[in-house]
């Protein structure tokens, strides 16, 4: 019964802190590895009092039967993971894949773009395109240079790479939407681009691309609850109607997405968040305290 209790779940089986915030956990799931496709994402809930989080599929190994999640630590679910899933624990429950994968049709000239935590996900894309015979321009941003990651693996299967950073201090100066627009003047003949970052960067790549007639799409990350079109909370606004990310996405055409929606809507929790984040801080701090001896003299 007791090897059973630890025999449930799924194992970690490697972790890589790319900086104080960002993480990567590899995770035992050969069933998952099979089916996954660029584009999809899994469900994850780390223990039995945690809350079921929405993480994209950053790659996937069908021969080590392991997919990668990459995760940035910006509240309590995340931090816990951060603070808590070292090689060898078990994620708890992992549902998926969900989601639609990724239309990676016929272009033969790409631009996969990432923007932080956004290069995660765009790379199966990237080799997508390339394993289907594309041109693959791969344009990935950081705020500065201790923040790169996946450099080399966007190098394995880009015919260019740009980096982009904010500061300068490595790759070309500027936002990812500058390295397009150079990616653009070079080549007149990109027929499809992705685009994956904060909904303000997906935002910009959309209107770089939007005169040059370049197909665009975008991965969008509502609030997401059950997952399964059920109850609406990650309704996205397009201008051809409302869509659910979570079973209709996530992927859609960055020209037809209202962004100031999907930002309003992100806004919307906030308050509540902050607060969740502060008690779990909050316990932190005892649970260290009441770790520390008391050394009496
Ligand atoms: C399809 C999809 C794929 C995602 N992939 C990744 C990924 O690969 N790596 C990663 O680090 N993050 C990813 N996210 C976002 C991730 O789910 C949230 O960062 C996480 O849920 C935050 O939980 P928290 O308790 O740590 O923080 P909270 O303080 O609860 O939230 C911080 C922010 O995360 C977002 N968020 C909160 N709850 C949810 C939820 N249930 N669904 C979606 N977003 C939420 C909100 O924007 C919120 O402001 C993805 C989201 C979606 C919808
Ligand atoms: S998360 Fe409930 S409908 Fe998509």
């Amino acid at each position: 019964m007791q090897q059973a209790a630890q025999d449930a779940g799924y194992e970690i089986v490697a972790r890589q802190d790319f900086s104080d915030v960002t993480f990567l956990l590899e995770v035992r799931h050969p069933m998952l590895a099979k089916a996954a496709r660029p584009g999809q994402f899994v469900i994850v809930m780390s223990h039995p009092e945690g809350e079921r989080i929405p993480l994209t599929i950053a790659d996937y190994d069908r021969d080590r039967g392991t997919i990668t999640l990459v995760i940035q630590a910006v509240g309590k679910t995340t931090l816990e993971m951060q603070r808590d899933c070292k090689v060898g624990d078990r994620l708890l429950a992992l549902v998926g894949p969900m989601g639609m994968p990724s239309h990676l049709g016929h272009a033969k000239k790409v631009m996969c773009v990432g923007g932080g935590l956004g290069v995660a996900p765009v790379y199966p894309q990237a080799r997508g395109y390339k394993e289907n015979g594309a041109y693959v321009i791969g344009i990935i941003g950081f705020r500065n240079k201790d923040l790169i990651f996946w450099a080399d693996k966007f190098a394995a299967v880009c015919d260019e790479l740009i980096i982009c950073t904010d500061d300068g201090s490595a790759g070309m100066k500027g936002f990812v939407s500058e390295g397009m627009q150079r990616a653009i003047a070079k080549h007149r003949d990109i027929d499809e681009c992705v685009a994956i970052g904060p909904p303000v960067m997906m935002k910009g790549c959309a209107e770089v691309t939007r005169p040059h007639g370049i197909r665009t799409i975008v991965s969008l990350n509502p609030v997401m609850v059950d997952g399964t079109g059920m109850c609406g909370g990650c309704r996205v606004k397009l201008s051809d109607g409302i869509k659910f990310a979570c079973v209709d996405g996530p992927d859609f055409d960055g020209h037809k997405v209202d962004f100031d929606d999907l930002m309003s809507r992100l806004q919307r929790y906030r308050e509540t968040e902050r607060e969740a984040a502060a008690r779990y801080d909050e316990n932190c701090r005892m649970r260290s305290l009441s770790a520390t001896p008391v050394i009496v003299e």
